[in-house]
C-alpha cells in the first residue's frame, strides 16, 4: 500500500491509498481523481494517463522504457524529463508518499 498524491493542473490535491500491485493510473481512476483519462485501460497505447513525477521521486519511480517513451511522444501536454505514463508505474511500499502532478490536458 502506498499513499499517492495526485495534484491537478489547478493545484487541487488528491491523496489516496493505492494497493501494492496496482499501477498509479488504476489508483487515480478507482478513486475518481480527475485529469487522467486512461483510454486504453493501461495497455501503454494511448498516452492519456500522462503525469509528471515530482522531482524528489524520479529516482524511485525510474524512467520510461523505450515503448513508454515512444508513446509519451503522443501526449497532449508538454513532455518533460519527469514525464511518465501512470499506467506503467507499479505501486509498491517504496512509493509511499509519491507525489505526481497532472498535465493541463490529456486529449
Ligand atoms: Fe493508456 Fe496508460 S492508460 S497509456
Amino acid at each position: 500500500m502506498a499513499k499517492v498524491t495526485y495534484i491537478e493542473y489547478d493545484g487541487t490535491a488528491h491523496e489516496v491509498d493505492v494497493p501494492t500491485g496496482w499501477n498509479v493510473m488504476e489508483g487515480a481512476i478507482s478513486n475518481g481523481v480527475p485529469g487522467i483519462e486512461a483510454e486504453c485501460g493501461g495497455a501503454c497505447s494511448c498516452a492519456t494517463c500522462h503525469v509528471y513525477v515530482d522531482p524528489a521521486w524520479v529516482e524511485v519511480t525510474g524512467s520510461a522504457d523505450g515503448i513508454e517513451q515512444g508513446m509519451l511522444e503522443c501526449a497532449a501536454s508538454d513532455l518533460r524529463e519527469n514525464s511518465r505514463l501512470s499506467c506503467q508505474i507499479q505501486v509498491s511500499d517504496e512509493l509511499d508518499g509519491l507525489v505526481l502532478r497532472l498535465p493541463e490536458m490529456q486529449l
